[in-house]
């Protein structure tokens, strides 16, 4: 499987000086961003922001208290940022600015790893196969950090010289918090502590790692550097772009514009945890805005079942007053949607909720 059409690099487009995006990049009306700030101070939201120092130590009532704050986050926004999360400030910085690097080789130098739709693994610049499709005004590079089977540092850039170093050390941090949040929400939910991530297949979890570009467009109003989505995996533990605040999640109906703290971390819940968890938990719909004056780096890491393994309410959280709501399915099976069709909100999740009389 190929691209359906010539892959265009974004950055090449928006190094190349034009002042008006091509028509495949223009976002019907209902989905463009509106970029004046005025706009969202119709409702006061607090965005959550959780310091999971206490996650770490030992004193329960603290524990408990930090818990609590992530229950109420993940049941009613599907997501959070965190400080004092355990992932070294100083890698942070030097991820982000290997990518950085990265994205300012030259074209040929990236195009060595040019991706293909049939794994993503490489550098990219669409989500989805359908011809004609209205495209996100942003590059990436996607990688597979777990299961170790799948990891082959070979398809990761080999410049800058430290980059596979830094990725390597950068996951391991990650995958370390992922695993006492996946605790966490565990007990959270009146599971086993280690029911997500068993569930998820243990030791051969998944672990995907996209480095997001997002060039500077001149004409921010008419796109967006990613589409409404939500996370089709279990958690995505995302490093935000630095100076500019593009990340909008939804949240009653409203597009709500997350400002980064500075050395934070954002915790996304995605669709397989919502179904895991009976909708207890809430996968979040979320955006990227562009902008006209600086561009922007930002890291995922997507934390996702083993591919094969079928995906279901804990039986735990099922009962007669409340019935399993999704089909069961291999997290294989699931993603399909996105890739064949790119980002789009929250359709594929609502297409696994059975029908009720
Ligand atoms: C993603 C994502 C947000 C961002 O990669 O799935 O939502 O800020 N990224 O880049
Ligand atoms: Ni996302």
């Amino acid at each position: 499987m190929s691209w359906p059409e010539q892959v265009v690099r974004v950055q090449s487009l928006s190094e190349s000086g034009i002042h008006a995006i091509p028509n495949q990049y223009i976002k019907p009306l209902t989905e463009r961003p509106v970029l004046k700030l005025r706009s969202q101070f119709h409702r006061h939201v607090d965005i959550p922001l959780i310091d999971l120092h206490n996650l770490f130590g030992k004193d329960p009532v603290l524990h408990l208290d930090t818990l609590n704050r992530i229950s109420a986050a993940c049941r009613d926004w599907g997501f959070f940022q965190a400080v004092n999360h355990g992932v070294s400030h100083e890698l942070m910085s030097r991820a982000r600015q290997v990518w950085r690097d990265f994205f300012n080789l030259p074209l040929e130098a990236k195009q060595e790893y040019a991706n293909a739709p049939t794994t993503y693994e490489g550098y990219g610049s669409r989500l989805g196969v359908e011809k004609g499709a209205v495209l996100d005004w942003s590059d990436y590079f996607f990688l597979h950090y777990l299961p170790i089977s799948l990891r082959n540092q070979s398809k990761w850039p080999d410049q800058p010289s430290c980059c596979r170093e830094v990725v390597a050390e950068y996951g391991c941090q990650v995958v370390k918090l992922c695993k006492t949040l996946l605790k966490a929400m565990s007990t959270d939910l009146g599971l086993k502590e280690e029911y997500i991530e068993n569930a998820f297949g243990g030791d051969n979890m998944g672990a995907c790692f996209r480095a997001n570009f997002y060039p500077k467009c001149p004409q921010p109003e008419l796109t967006l550097g990613l589409s409404s989505h939500s996370d089709p995996g279990g958690i995505t533990i995302l490093l935000p772009d630095r100076d500019v605040a593009r990340l909008q999640v939804l949240n009653d109906g409203d597009w709500i514009t997350v400002n980064p703290v500075p050395d934070s971390l954002i915790v996304i819940i995605g669709d397989q945890i919502q179904v895991m968890s009976n909708a207890i938990y809430k996968s979040v719909d979320h955006r990227v805005t562009v902008n006209s004056a600086k561009d922007g780096v930002s890291l995922a890491m997507f934390f996702n079942p083993k591919s094969d393994l079928v995906i279901e309410a804990a039986e735990e959280l099922v009962s007669e007053e409340r019935p399993a709501l999704y089909e069961a399915m291999t997290f294989d099976h699931y993603r399909v949607h996105m890739r064949m069709k790119g980002p789009c909100g929250k359709k594929r999740l609502e297409s696994l909720k059975f029908n009720t009389p």
